[in-house]
């Protein structure tokens, strides 16, 4: 780093005169009660990431107390600052929108401030990315700790947990199959606690790759928000924050090459949510790593899904933490990792990996022997649908469609699905594919989850319970189905997602790698020269929907903007 200044030197306010512009800092905190001796002390920045829209965080202001104790334990001074927080279902149009909003309001608030070092508190989807996006980027020493993931719920005896089950009960109601009391009924248990979801979703997801990442507190990823080891863990992570200012220990030296391989290895084998694709492209971009996902489809045809959980398999990460969480899973990698990547405890992954509790009995994590998908549990696609690529977790599909011919029955926009999958006369039957355009980061805009395209009401009621379905959307890491997703370049951008038609017949040949769409080359021009892009809506032209539209990057680029991220100096993973 190239400011060596400490404390309330660090990052004056420009005012041409720094003698003064640390006398009025002064000044004006010491308003807020401080003494010179506390203001000598390293100052750790706390995010506060609280809201009264993000059930996933409410345990916030709990664990601030506790990231503060620690610091104050360990000789520094703890100062908390607010940023944005995004819950998913309180973010509109999505969450994946305003990613870049809060990466960018974390980067700079880290930088703009005094801080030695900083505590970052994430915990729902979108926040643990842009949490690490912009401390990448700021590069000041840095810990990451998340909420936890909630507890289970129960109904009728059967345990309960968001959002697979609010997935499978909606898909239940939605077939007739439970009625309006019992739906409701449903609803107020599928988060009976505070934290983030509890099977493996984009926040279980994230979180445990950030652990292997190095960027948590070894042992950190699984603990339930709602224990007080979570709380404990809260004030280990405010005294480490101290020891990290001290030793100037910054991200660019844990996220290295060898720990985003590391993360990469494990969201293969816990079969993770496809959104750490995206987030992983971000954040490793922010230091000038692209990611490569024809290596990525490589690594994943060399790694087992060992982890248990749902959506891909059964248990919860409550499970999971009973059985020794990411470490349990790390032993069982260890022939694939890299041992020597630097965590920000100071120690490397395999030496805290050593000092891990080893669980006398579990059934959580497989051995690779016995692995719940062999290998490739996601899998990217390449084919003149998609160009640049797409992906699917086949994990979490039906065998039986990973080779499937079918027609195409297309939705031009997430309205015009809307209007019609549910009608009637619907032309649709369970051997159609079907394909939704104008989901992907400019298109929709964000790049919601809205790859989970419903099955038409009618086949469901008739017992359809999967189809393929293709989009450039992305899909929450709790669904399940044989969906093909991050189709790039997205249709807005007139990707050939664009140019399918209503009765096209469509090639999905997931063991070749293969997205094909079956339209002679001289039809495919034809349409291609016709396609006009959508026309522009009047909120387009203003604020950060005009940031966010002239700047967004597809789906392989991590959908971070053009201007945020380096040029690249190396492609990751390095695999053969
Ligand atoms: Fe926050 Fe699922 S909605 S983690």
């Amino acid at each position: 780093m190239a400011d060596v200044k400490r404390g309330l030197r660090r990052n004056l306010t420009a005012y041409g005169d720094e003698e003064f512009s640390l006398f009025l800092r002064r000044a004006f905190i010491k308003a807020m009660g401080y003494t010179d001796e506390a203001l000598e002390r390293p100052i750790i920045g706390v995010t506060n990431t609280y809201s009264g829209f993000n059930a996933c965080h409410r345990t916030v202001p709990e664990l601030i107390e506790a990231v503060k104790r620690g610091v104050m334990l360990a000789g520094g001074l703890p100062v908390e600052f607010p940023t944005i927080t995004l819950h998913e279902s309180f973010a509109y149009p999505t969450s994946m929108y305003l990613r870049n909003l809060m990466a960018v309001d974390a980067e700079e608030m880290i930088r703009a401030q005094p801080v030695d070092s900083v505590v970052l508190i994430g915990g729902c989807d979108k926040t643990v990315p842009a949490l690490l996006m912009g401390a990448a980027s700021a590069n000041v020493p840095a810990i990451l700790m998340v909420t936890g993931p909630m507890l289970t719920g129960n109904h009728k005896g059967e345990r309960l947990g968001a959002c697979t089950d609010c997935r499978r009960f909606w898909a239940r109601f939605r077939a007739k199959d439970i009625d309006e009391a019992e739906i409701n009924e449903v609803n107020a248990k599928l988060a009976p606690t505070a934290g983030t979801c509890m099977v493996m979703g984009t926040a279980s997801t994230m979180a445990l790759c950030a652990e292997a990442l190095g960027m948590m507190l070894p042992g950190s990823a699984a603990i339930p928000a709602v224990f007080a080891e979570r709380v404990r863990n809260a004030e280990a992570t405010g005294a480490r924050a101290v020891a990290l200012a001290k030793e100037r220990l910054a991200p660019d030296r844990i996220m290295t090459p060898d720990a985003f391989e590391n993360a990469l290895r494990v969201l293969l084998a816990i079969g993770g949510s496809t959104n750490a694709i995206v987030h992983f492209a971000a954040i490793a971009g922010r230091l000038g790593f692209g990611l490569d996902l024809d290596a990525f489809d490589r690594m994943g045809r060399e790694t087992p899904v060992l982890v248990d959980l749902k959506p891909t398999g059964q248990h919860y990460m409550e499970h999971l933490y009973e059985a020794g969480g990411l470490a349990t899973l790390l032993r069982e990698l260890k022939p694939m990792l890299h041992g020597n990547a630097l965590t920000v405890n100071g120690k490397t992954l395999f030496e805290n990996l050593d000092a891990a509790r080893i669980p006398e009995k579990q059934d959580v994590v497989r051995s690779r022997d016995n692995p719940i998908f062999a290998a490739g549990g996601m899998a990217v696609l390449r084919g003149n649908l998609a160009p640049d690529g797409a992906i699917i977790k086949q994990a979490a599909a039906t065998a039986r469609l990973m080779t499937h011919t079918g027609r195409a029955v297309v939705f031009e926009s997430l309205e015009d699905l809307a209007n019609r999958i549910d009608d009637p006369a619907l032309d649709v039957t369970a051997e159609d594919i079907i394909v939704l355009q104008s989901a992907g980061p400019k298109g929709a805009p964000g790049m919601p989850e809205a790859g989970y395209i419903p099955i038409p009401r009618k086949l469901a009621e008739q017992g359809v319970k999967d189809m393929v379905r293709i989009s450039d959307a992305r899909m929450s890491g709790t669904a399940f189905g044989s969906i093909v997703l991050h189709v790039t370049p997205e249709s807005a951008v007139g990707g050939p997602l664009a140019l399918v038609k209503n009765g096209d017949t469509i090639r999905l040949d997931v063991p070749q790698r293969r997205l094909e769409l079956l339209v002679d080359d001289a039809e495919l021009a034809a349409r291609r020269k016709r396609w006009q892009p959508r026309a522009p809506r009047r909120e387009d032209d203003r604020g950060y929907r005009k940031l966010f539209l002239d700047t967004v990057q597809q789906a392989d680029r991590g959908c971070d903007f053009d201007f945020l991220a380096p040029e690249v100096t190396m492609r990751i993973p390095r695999t053969s």
